[in-house]
């Protein structure tokens, strides 16, 4: 199939397959575009495939064994899926990783710098951005970092991405494991450097996080797009409110996608959930 490039599309994610070692198949024939200034909602349960995703679109699938069997990754009308991470990180997609994976033992400060991923020069201007963002980590700018609240440590993870200075931030469910008020803040936050002129792919378990934020979503279950639409028609229809808002259902939808259903790929790697739920690593973002 021929793809018609367009202007109005600044990452369009074609056609994408992604397996992991010979066995998992994580994605097949996922298609997801975020426009200029937007901001996309990605939901599904666990092993839907949504962290796979965005590391085929920032390009660390090959850190986790994983490779694109499939597709093609746009961004801003060039092709980036055969470009290294790094260079996607100089070209502009920027990804909070899942677990937010700050370095522990290093300061706050020591942890933003790390984010500007090899750019030079007097950039003080952009430490001073995160501070005025999130001034408690200007309050803690010499504090280990391991010693940050949860919270905290989802604020530095968010500005050490900002220091690369993203045009497309990718950001991994942000509000994992946080309380509700802390979430509340994140969600102003994100806001906020949207405002500031940021497009972002968010991707979420907790859908109501995501729809409040997005103005358009996709529904990924079990390695393909089950619905897309704007966010606030999926804030309203019943499937969605369903299996990810905890909401009721008005009638039976009848064929609903079930993500959860099946011994699909999510119950072969399950090092992976449990690391979810683990205490934040130290290594490498
Ligand atoms: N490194 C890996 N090696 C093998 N399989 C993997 C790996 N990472 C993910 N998978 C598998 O690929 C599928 C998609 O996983 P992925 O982590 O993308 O899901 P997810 O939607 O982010 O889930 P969660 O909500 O739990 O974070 C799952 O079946 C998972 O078990
Ligand atoms: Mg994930």
């Amino acid at each position: 199939m021929t793809e018609v490039r367009s202007g109005d599309r600044l990452l369009s994610v074609r056609h994408v397959a992604v397996r992991y070692g010979d066995a998992v198949t994580a994605l097949r024939d996922v298609s997801v575009d975020v426009r200029p200034g937007g901001i996309v909602a990605v939901l599904g349960s666990n092993g839907a495939g949504k962290s796979t995703l965005l590391r085929a679109i920032s390009g660390v699938l090959a850190r986790q064994a994983g490779r694109m069997t499939g597709g093609e990754i746009w961004f801003d009308d060039a092709r980036v899926d055969g470009l290294g991470a790094e260079r996607r990180v100089k070209s502009g997609i920027v990804q909070v990783p899942e677990g937010r994976r700050i370095f522990q033992r290093l300061t706050v400060e020591e942890n933003l710098r790390v984010g500007r991923y090899g750019r030079k020069g007097k950039r003080d201007g952009d430490l001073d951005r995160v501070y005025g963002l999130f001034p408690v980590l200007g309050e803690r700018r010499g504090r280990t970092a391991g010693l940050l609240s949860g919270g905290e440590q989802q604020m530095l993870a968010i500005g050490r991405a900002l220091m690369a200075e993203p045009r497309l931030l990718l950001l991994d469910e942000p509000s994992l494991g946080l309380a509700p008020k802390i979430i509340d803040r994140i969600v102003d936050l994100l806001r906020e450097i949207h405002r500031q002129g940021t497009a972002m792919l968010i991707v979420e378990q907790n859908a109501a996080v995501a729809l409040e934020l997005a103005d358009y979503a996709y529904v990924l279950a079990v390695g393909e797009v089950a619905m897309a639409g704007p966010a606030a028609r999926l804030r309203g229809d019943d499937r969605v409110r369903r299996l990810y808002l905890g909401g009721e259902a008005e009638q039976d939808p009848g064929g609903a996608p079930r993500p959860e259903a099946g011994a699909g790929p999510g119950e072969v790697y399950a090092e992976h959930t449990a690391s979810n739920a683990g205490p934040m690593r130290g290594d490498a973002p």
